[in-house]
């Protein structure tokens, strides 16, 4: 032992004089050197300020503009944030342009130390345009296939590279136990079976054979830990994204954590530590899984990075955030805030931060450094940009969309789709959209609708796979001539990520429910595509959908689809995700004791097989329309019209069985679905039905006999109750919406839950006793100037908002109305503006606290007049309420608000300064509800 000690000192010793005599010792620049050789010499050579500047990464955005900064204050690392493009545009070349301009001047600084720059390439380079844009993670989890997902991940580094940058922060093995969360895309699936099958191929994906090879880029599994457990809608913890997530340290261990021991048993070189908690402790200050169990007990020896501003979040004094999460094991920093470098000095200094702490943190980051062969080849291979959105590339892309588009329901011979000869018509929002089938994270931080990038939509792919075919295509479904042999209606979500895509409610909009029954009404069989980041709820839809899709986020590859549906390729995705039937089922996970979704988590129909011939015919739904005489029962093959029926329909209605009924047809233009007539007592929306049936004689065309069945479950299709007016309208009282946030506040007042955008849209059904005009007020409160979007009809209503940063109420707008149920539409178009409720009153009001009382306002003094260039205001209201006080000139073009606000009863004095205004006549007008008052200023200069 002794020897041993004393032997490998000398040699220490002696390499140290050999190398010193040498050359000028730069060691760390020598790539013949170990790794760890080069490591510890220059982490030798590094004053304590360039060890914290390698803790910490920077926004392209705030060094693009200042890249001398790098020179002089050296950094770790540069992302790119969501959306973050170079300045001088969004092309591969000008990428790589950035990058290598950024890491000149990097290696400019004393140690010449290149920097590792991150971004979100979590379903190809996604930020990057005319990149291969994959199927996001959920879709990857359904083709079960770790080898593609490993091709695909070689793809993506390679784009990635072309670009110059070299990191990854993927991949996301979140496993998402509750759909509501924003980010269960981004998962591989409820399982942890999923997230440990991909989470490895991924990381050898993007890592290759070896870190340094021309195409491999730098992994990062996120976010650590338990970001897809947390819980939704306990006043504490609202909020899923960001959430908390309470669970034992078993559960912990079994169901999140397996994701990162086969990541780091593949080598993943970095980690990201989640904003979530759990069991109400942040992770990022979180020391016992970081530190005690990721590196220690997994063995982790890459290095972890915090979240986007993620450790601000453990204490208002921005040192003790430093402090916390260095301590607790994160190595480097993202977006830290500007006293950050010298914060971390005084915490060393004060050794609140061990310096062994630092060099640790330092010595991983370095390490991939080093493995990256960042020293030796820091800037773009520009020979890899050709391979950017190449062809090569997109049909691996393709591939994944065949392999994770699950099938889930299907009538017998429907499909495969004839390729020739036949008339399709395609409707639906997500039809030809290459930016909602991308969805969000493609090429902004949200995504966005529309022809964002290259790629093939789901309608040109059709197109393009059947060109013998006749394709006829209408968004909102309206063609001329609706005769055809398939429908096809291509529907879902829109893009969105993080807390935006949190969602309260996932059943589909109206407009796309209105669309499947109406294509269904054209007669050729609908098949149903839903684009979307998670199960929808489709119980309005299932009954009307002879063939159901589920194509996930796709991405850029839409002829994927097209391929399977026209049946070049079987269907093969098995679902990720347990499909429910309704809201209140979730969150529903594969294992839970009460078990009973729609479509199970691993279902999927994998071939395109018809049932036997003579095979007994299967009931695939039951409906019940919104006359509530009439059940339809749809069946997967064609039944044979009743000719003497002596069998027997029983009903139940919450329990209580209904008079039997005999009375049974064949649906006229759809011989797949029989009509049973009952007569049943009204029924509601929320009452639950069953129906039983006993009988020989129901049989299908080619002969198979239907068997008796009990309890059949009866999607209720009964027409919404709609709420009475006047009434103060809860916002979440809608009876549909897209895009929805609830946010509940804990503000005392009742309900307290808000809605907001982007392109929020809540749709309610009043019940309107007289026709005429009813005064509309809105509790509101907003980040900025806006508008509420109001609509009936063809009446279009906007009410501007301004910043009120607080709890407010706007004013009132008018609305007229016709007697009886009426459908009122309210649009959000901004992230910032929320909606608590809506008040409908037959007069004008002020607002008090949801009670309202009439109220008028009086102008009574403007003094002195004629003015130049001040004048006082005086005005008085009777009551609370919202007050305007407005100067228009004489052709009646408003030039000045002075007042926008709720004001409690009182006298008030306001000046209005017309400097800038030509000499002449004004008029000044304060409003309150609809009563006026208006002066008359003469402004002489
Ligand atoms: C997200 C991360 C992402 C990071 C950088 C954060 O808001 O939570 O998933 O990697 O931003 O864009
Ligand atoms: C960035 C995203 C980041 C998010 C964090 C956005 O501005 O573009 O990358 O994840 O902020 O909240």
């Amino acid at each position: 032992m002794w020897r041993k000690k004393y032997s490998l000192a000398l040699i220490v010793t002696l390499s140290a004089l050999f190398i010193h005599d040498n050359s000028s010792a730069q060691i760390y620049l020598d790539s013949t050197a170990s790794i760890q050789t080069r490591v510890e010499d220059l982490l030798n050579q590094m004053t304590t300020d360039e060890k914290i500047g390698q803790m910490l990464q920077l926004e392209r955005g705030s060094v693009e503009n200042n890249l001398s900064r790098l020179s002089t204050f050296p950094v770790g690392s540069i992302l790119s944030g969501g959306g973050s493009v170079p300045n001088a545009g969004n092309t591969p070349l000008k990428w790589a342009n950035m990058y290598d301009s950024l890491q000149t001047y990097a290696l400019k600084s004393r140690l010449k130390i290149p920097i590792i720059y991150g971004i979100d390439a979590v379903h190809g380079n996604n930020n990057v345009y005319s990149a291969t844009i994959f199927p996001h993670n959920i879709g990857m989890g359904c083709t079960r296939n770790p080898e593609l997902a490993k091709q695909a991940a070689q793809v993506t580094a390679t784009e990635v590279r072309a670009t110059g940058l070299n990191w990854t922060f993927g991949p996301c093995i979140a496993v998402p136990r509750d759909i509501r969360w924003g980010r269960t895309y981004e998962g591989f699936g409820e399982t942890p079976e999923l997230a440990q099958m991909f989470a490895a191929s991924e990381v050898s994906g993007f890592q290759g054979d070896t870190l340094n090879g021309p195409t491999s880029i730098l992994a990062c599994a996120k976010h650590f830990l338990g970001d897809g457990g947390t819980i939704f809608g306990t006043s504490s913890s609202a909020l899923l994204d960001q959430g908390n997530t309470i669970l034992s340290e078993s559960s912990v261990r079994l169901i999140h954590l397996p994701g990162y021991i086969s990541a780091v048993n593949a080598g993943v070189g970095s980690v990201m530590v989640s904003f979530s908690s759990i069991n109400g402790l942040k992770m990022h200050g979180n020391k016992y899984w970081i530190t005690d169990v990721l590196k220690n007990e997994l063995g982790f020896k890459g290095f972890v990075v915090s979240d986007w501003r993620g450790i601000d979040q453990l204490n208002n004094d921005y040192k003790t955030c430093l402090e916390q999460s260095v301590n607790a094991g994160i190595d480097m920093i993202m977006i830290p805030q500007t006293t950050a470098a010298a914060d971390m000095q005084s915490l060393v200094s004060s050794g609140k931060i061990s310096l062994g702490r630092i060099d640790d943190a330092v010595r991983r980051i370095l390490t991939e450094k080093f493995k990256l062969g960042l020293f030796e080849h820091p800037f773009a291979n520009r020979s890899l940009l050709t391979q950017v959105g190449s062809s090569a590339n997109r049909a691996v892309a393709r591939q994944c969309v065949r392999e994770s588009m699950v099938l889930l329901k299907k009538k017998d011979g429907i499909l495969p789709l004839r390729k020739t000869n036949a008339r399709i018509l395609v409707a639906g929002s997500n039809a030809d959209d290459l930016g909602n089938q991308c969805g969000g994270w493609t090429i902004d931080w949200q995504g966005q609708s529309g022809n964002i990038t290259n790629g093939t939509t789901i309608l040109a792919g059709l197109k393009k796979i059947a060109p013998g075919t006749q394709i006829d295509y209408s968004a909102t479904g309206v063609f001329t001539n609706t005769k055809a042999d398939y429908s096809l209606v291509v529907i879902g979500e829109r893009p969105y990520a993080e807390m935006y895509g949190d969602a309260f409610d996932l059943r589909l909009s109206a407009n796309d429910i209105a669309l499947v029954k109406k294509m269904k009404g054209y007669g050729a069989p609908v098949i149903l595509i839903l684009v979307s980041g998670r199960p929808l709820i489709i119980e309005d839809v299932l009954h009307y959908s002879d063939v159901i899709v589920a194509a996930w986020l796709p991405g850029t590859e839409g002829d994927g689809i097209a391929e399977v549906l026209f049946g070049d390729y079987q269907p093969k995705g098995l679902l990720s995700h347990t499909w429910p039937k309704n809201m209140s089922q979730i969150p529903i996970n594969y294992g839970d004791p009460s078990y009973t979704p729609r479509y199970a988590y691993g279902f999927g129909i994998q071939n395109f097989t018809d049932s036997p011939s003579g095979s007994a015919p299967v009931c695939l739904s039951v409906l019940l329309t919104s006359n509530p005489h009439f059940l339809e029962l749809t069946f997967n093959k064609q039944m044979s019209a009743p000719s003497a029926f002596n069998g027997t329909f029983s009903v139940t209605q919450n329990n209580t069985t209904l008079p039997s009924s005999h009375k049974v047809s064949l649906k006229t233009g759809d011989s797949t679905t029989f009509i049973v007539q009952i007569d049943s007592i009204q029924i509601q929306r929320s009452d639950i039905c069953t129906i039983s049936y006993t009988g020989g004689d129901l049989q299908s065309s080619d002969g198979g006999v239907l068997q008796s069945f009990n309890s059949l479950e009866v999607i209720n299709g009964a027409t919404p109750t709609s709420i009475a007016i006047p009434a103060k309208i809860m916002v979440d009282n809608y009876f549909d919406m897209n895009n929805i946030f609830i946010y509940p506040l804990g503000d005392g007042d009742s309900n307290d839950s808000f809605i907001f955008g982007p392109q929020a849209m809540a749709e309610y059904f009043v019940n309107v006793p007289t026709a005429g005009t009813y005064y509309l007020t809105f509790r509101i409160m907003s980040f900025e100037s806006s508008s509420i979007q109001i609509s009936y009809g063809t009446q279009n209503l906007s009410v501007p908002i301004s910043t009120t940063n607080n709890w407010t109420t706007t004013n009132s707008i008018a609305l007229t109305l016709p007697a009886g149920e009426q459908k009122i539409k309210v649009k959000i178009p901004s992230y910032n503006v929320l909606l608590h409720w809506i008040n409908f009153n037959t007069e004008p009001t002020s607002v008090n606290n949801g009670k309202t009382t009439p109220f008028t306002a009086r102008l009574y003094q403007n003094f002195p007049n004629p003015f130049n260039p001040t004048t006082t205001i005086g005005y008085e209201i009777p009551a609370k309420g919202q007050v305007t006080l407005k100067v228009f000139d004489m052709l009646g073009r408003e030039v000045s608000m002075l007042v926008d606000e709720i004001k409690p009863a009182g006298e008030y004095k306001v000046t209005w300064d017309a400097s800038m205004l030509p000499s002449g006549v004004y008029l000044i007008q304060v409003q309150a509800g609809n009563y006026f008052s208006v002066k008359k200023a003469i402004l002489l200069k």
